[in-house]
This record gives C-alpha cells, sequence and structure tokens, in this order.
C-alpha cells in the first residue's frame, strides 16, 4: 500500500477528514462488536460469570503468550521497515515492544504456577510457535514487502483497537489480581491504538489515503462479526 504524503489541495481537505472521521467511526463500531462479544465469552444474561477460575487462568496463559507474539511482531517491522519512518513512529514503536514484553511478564506472574510450566515449555520453541500463527503468516510478506503502512493499519489500528476493546472486559473481571495487571495492560493497549491512529492523522494527507483507511475500518468491521471472542 502507497500512502502519498504531499499536501493535498484544500479542495481535497474536508472529503479527506470526512473519510478519516469515517473510519474511525467504523473503527469503533468494530470495537463495540468485539466488546459485545468478549463480555458474552465470560458472562451470561445476568451478569454472572459462565467460566471457572481454573478455565479463566488458562485463557490468560494464551493471552500471555499472544503479548510476546506482538512484540516480537512489532520488534521485526521495526527490524524490517523502521528506516522508512518518521522519527516518532519508531520511538512510539519501540515503547510497544518493551510494553508488550512488560505485559508478558505481567500476565505470568499472575498465573498458577502449573501453568507458568507450560507458558515455558511452549515458549521455549517459541520460533516454531510464530511460524504457525496464521495471521501472522498472513502479515510476514507484507512487511519484508516494506509496506509498512498496511502492516501499520493491521497491527496498530485494528490489532491494538481490537485488544483494548476486549480487555475493557476482561479488566473488569471479579478477580483481584487481573483487575490489578490489566488496569496497566489496558492503559498501555489503548496507547498502542493511539499510534495507529495518529498515524493516519499525520501520514494520510490526500484524500486517496484516507480512502484506504476507510477500507481498513469496512474490513474491520466484517472481521469483528465474523470473529469468536478473541479469534481476530
Ligand atoms: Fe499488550
Ligand atoms: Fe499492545
Amino acid at each position: 500500500m502507497h500512502i502519498n504524503t504531499e499536501i493535498a489541495p484544500k479542495a481535497f481537505v474536508a472529503e479527506r477528514n470526512g473519510e478519516i472521521a469515517l473510519a474511525f467511526n467504523l473503527l469503533e463500531e468494530a470495537q463495540e462488536i468485539v466488546r459485545h462479544k468478549t463480555h458474552d465469552y465470560f458472562f451470561d444474561d445476568a451478569g454472572n460469570i459462565k467460566l471457572t477460575e481454573k478455565a479463566i487462568f488458562e485463557w490468560l496463559a494464551d493471552r500471555a503468550i499472544d503479548e510476546y507474539k506482538v512484540g516480537y511482531q512489532v520488534g521485526y517491522l521495526l527490524n524490517q521497515c523502521g528506516h522508512l519512518m518518521e522519527p516518532w513512529l519508531v520511538g512510539a514503536l519501540g515503547k510497544q515492544v518493551e510494553d508488550e514484553s512488560r505485559h508478558y511478564r505481567l500476565l505470568c506472574n499472575i498465573l498458577p504456577q502449573s501453568l507458568q510450566t507450560q507458558v515455558r515449555y511452549r515458549m521455549s520453541s517459541f520460533p516454531t510457535l510464530i511460524s504457525k500463527d496464521a495471521r501472522w503468516r498472513t502479515m510476514v510478506p507484507v512487511i519484508t514487502n516494506r509496506d509498512y503502512v498496511a502492516s501499520l493499519f493491521e497491527l496498530s489500528l485494528v490489532f491494538e483497537g481490537f485488544a483494548s476493546a476486549a480487555l475493557q472486559v476482561v479488566a473488569s473481571l471479579p478477580i483481584r489480581k487481573i483487575q490489578r495487571v490489566y488496569q496497566v495492560i489496558l492503559r498501555d493497549e489503548q496507547a498502542h491504538f493511539g499510534v495507529g491512529k495518529k498515524f493516519v492523522l499525520r501520514t494520510c494527507q490526500t484524500s486517496e489515503s484516507a480512502h484506504s483507511v476507510l477500507l481498513v475500518a469496512q474490513e474491520a468491521v466484517n472481521r469483528a462479526n465474523n470473529c469468536s471472542s478473541y479469534d481476530w
């Protein structure tokens, strides 16, 4: 995906702003769908938790590994495309790598010992684990093709947007140590989503590039509708 960063003629500015505003509204709509699905995964219609505490912590063990994967993915993007990015973006993504690694450790620390052992075992073959990740397999060629714009739309706008919506629900689970770590994690994920939005506002200067963001947001709504609770 190529983004023309030249300053647009004034006649196109209103159209561009309209498309970006619409794209952000659609992303909020997608987040709302994800929030609902996550809520339905954990709670019944009466607002009671459906899962046992054991099942919740097993779910969190998978999320711990996801955190590490995202840190790895953003690091890979920086490695391949950092030289094409503006300095503020390199700094923001570098901070994200550090955050995701901290999220992994925070989550591991609240897991029961048996699950910590299981996570360590799974992480011992991380290269195999990440190579089997279907979403990552579709992203690798995009990143190695130096299409950092499309990669950021996926990682920062869609994925972080979905994560921050879903984790709002997780942060509300009535288990004290989960609430404590997700207070930190949720704040960071919202900041990571904010990096994606800032990138759009700073980079998409033409109606053509704004239109590409709109397409990404429309696809995000479809994806939110078609996914299960945490399978984007
Ligand atoms: Fe994270
Ligand atoms: Fe994140």
